[in-house]
């Protein structure tokens, strides 16, 4: 069974066919031709964090395809009451085609695809956010062009997204710099499986330094909330402010997975500014999902 938990669950050759398929249903959405799949779908979306943007555009993306999601919670679920992940994975396994997972471990991601006969999807784990990955690579192709090579800094935190980049880096083929304060590094287990092409700088400007994309994060994440303003302190010089900006290239882009925070990790003159791409980035995790539902669907039926 193909699951997509890591980026390193697909192939660069299936990474960049999802791309490609995301930006088609891009396309079809906005000419109002999208068609839905054969079969009619159901998914499971388990969410035991907060979301806004994972949870409407799976269950979005889902009626589009002509099928249909459901909302799960902790607090209403028998999940929240102790019931293993093992054996819930086995059960919704028998009433639905695909299961989508928010959850704080990743080995958690890990052990429901484990017991799972359906694919199981990581919609943003402590350690990965491959969903989101899907969604700015496809972004970047629309609006700068091929990835390859290209020079990305990766300023804030060394959080889930940074670590997904650190492995589409490697996948793909880009140059990704990452300015993090000392005690904030990403995992060194992934730096070291990705510094072929990831590697720390020492400051925030050492990595837009001519950089084709900037992108950033919020500097405490969810489950972090109680250092947020210890955090506040340590990483403001990692903001993303004009001054940052006008490192990079003139044709440079500025990515942020939302919700952001202005005057924190990003000012609101960037986050409004010309080179923000950060709502259509948000708009194709809709379309880029599509493309990953209709694949791993696909998948399971070979
Ligand atoms: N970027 C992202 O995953 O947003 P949500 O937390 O709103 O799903
Ligand atoms: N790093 C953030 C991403 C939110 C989409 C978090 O984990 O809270």
């Amino acid at each position: 069974m193909r699951h997509f938990l890591s980026e390193w669950d697909v192939t660069k050759d299936e990474f960049l066919a999802l791309i490609n398929r995301g930006s088609e249903y891009r396309a079809q959405w906005e000419s109002g031709t999208l068609e839905p799949l054969a079969k009619r779908h159901t998914m499971a979306m388990i969410f035991e964090k907060s979301s806004t943007r994972t949870r409407v555009s799976f269950e979005a993306g889902m009626a589009q395809l002509g099928g249909h999601a459901i909302n799960l919670s902790p607090r209403d679920t028998q999940l929240g009451r102790g019931e293993p992940v093992e054996d819930t994975a086995r059960v919704l396994s028998q009433m639905v085609d695909i299961i989508m997972l928010r959850t704080f471990s990743h080995d958690i991601a890990e052990r429901m695809a484990e017991s799972a006969s359906v694919p199981v999807i990581n919609g943003l784990t402590d350690l990965l956010h491959p969903c989101q990955m899907l969604a700015d690579m496809q972004t970047f192709m629309e609006k700068v062009g091929s990835v390859e090579d290209k020079v990305v800094a990766w300023i804030g935190d060394g959080n889930n997204m940074c670590h997904s980049y650190i492995n589409t880096a490697n996948l793909l083929g880009f140059n990704l710099r990452i300015a993090c304060p000392d005690n904030h590094q990403p995992d060194e287990g992934l730096l070291e499986r990705g510094s072929e092409r990831a590697k720390r700088v020492e400051s925030a400007a050492e990595a837009a330094e001519g950089a084709d994309l900037i992108v950033t994060d919020v500097w405490a994440s969810m489950g972090q909330e109680d250092e947020q303003a210890a955090r506040a302190v340590v990483f403001q010089p990692y903001q993303i402010t004009d001054d940052i900006m006008a490192l990079a290239k003139d044709s440079a882009i500025f990515m942020h997975c939302l919700p952001a925070h202005r005057g924190e990790e990003v000012t609101e003159a960037v986050l409004e500014g010309p080179q923000s791409v950060v709502w259509e980035e948000a708009g194709n995790r809709l379309h880029a999902q599509k493309a990953l539902i209709e694949f791993l669907l696909a998948e399971a039926e070979t």
